[in-house]
C-alpha cells in the first residue's frame, strides 16, 4: 500500500470518526511494538503497521448519525456499524489492495476466539493472526483512552484494562496474544506510548511508517 494513501485515508476517518489522530499512533505502536517482540521480518512489521492504521477505514462509509451519535447505539444502528469491518475489507480490495494481512486485519479485527465476534463469527486458529493480536490491542486503547463517562484514567485504568483482558483470555481474546501483550505490559513497554500519546496532548495526524521512528523514545536508539 502507498503511505500516502494510507495516511490520506486515515485523515479522513479522523475527521469524519471524530476520533484523535492519537488513537492511531497508539494502536499502530502497539502493534509494532508486539511485531517487534515476536523478531517478525522488517517487512511484516510494515504490513502490520499499515493493517493496524487502516483497522476501522470502514467507518468511512458508516453514516455520521451513527458514527458520531453521542449516546449508546440502539441494536439497529449497533448492526449498521459492526458493518464497518466488511466494507472496510470491501474498501481496501476495491483500491486493488490485496495483502492478506491488511484485509484480514480490517475484517476480523472484532472476531473473538471463541466464536462470538464479527462479521463472520470465526473462532480460535481459524481467525487470521494479526487481527486476534489486534483485538487485544484495539480492546486495551478503547478501555484506556479518555471518555466523558470513565472515571478511572491514567494507570489505574490501564491495570483494569489489562485485568479484563486477562479475565477474557481464551473466551474472547486469543491466550497467546494476552500472553504476549501482558509481558510487553508488564515490562513497561507501552508506558511512554500510553503517556506521549494521551488524548490530551496534541499530537501530529498519523503520518506513517518514517514518522513511526522518529517518535520512538530516544532509549529505543
Ligand atoms: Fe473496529
Amino acid at each position: 500500500m502507498i503511505p500516502e494513501v494510507v495516511q490520506a485515508m486515515v485523515r479522513l476517518l479522523e475527521v469524519k470518526d471524530l476520533s484523535t489522530a492519537a488513537h492511531t499512533w497508539r494502536v499502530v505502536l502497539y502493534t509494532r511494538a508486539l511485531a517487534e517482540d515476536a523478531n517478525l521480518d522488517r517487512a511484516i512489521v510494515e504490513r502490520l503497521t499499515y493493517a493496524a492504521a487502516l483497522h476501522d477505514i470502514g467507518k468511512l462509509d458508516i453514516p455520521d448519525a451513527i458514527l458520531q451519535k453521542p449516546g449508546k447505539l440502539t441494536d439497529e444502528e449497533f448492526e449498521v456499524m459492526k458493518t464497518h469491518t466488511t466494507l472496510g475489507h470491501d474498501h481496501l480490495r476495491g483500491m486493488g489492495e490485496d495483502d492478506p494481512i491488511a484485509v484480514g486485519l480490517v475484517r476480523h479485527h472484532h472476531e473473538r476466539w471463541d466464536g462470538l465476534g464479527y462479521p463472520d463469527g470465526l473462532s480460535g486458529e481459524s481467525i487470521p493472526l494479526a487481527a486476534r493480536y489486534f483485538a487485544v490491542v484495539d480492546s486495551f486503547d478503547a478501555m484506556t483512552s479518555i471518555r466523558p463517562y470513565r472515571a478511572t484514567i491514567g494507570e489505574r485504568a490501564a491495570q483494569a484494562a489489562m485485568e479484563e483482558i486477562i479475565a477474557s483470555r481464551g473466551s474472547r481474546y486469543a491466550p497467546d496474544a494476552v500472553d504476549r501483550f501482558r509481558s510487553l505490559y508488564d515490562a513497561g513497554t507501552f508506558d511512554w506510548i500510553r503517556s506521549h500519546f494521551n488524548d490530551k496532548s496534541q499530537v501530529p495526524g498519523y503520518a506513517g511508517l518514517d514518522a513511526v521512528d522518529l517518535v520512538l523514545p530516544p532509549s529505543r536508539g
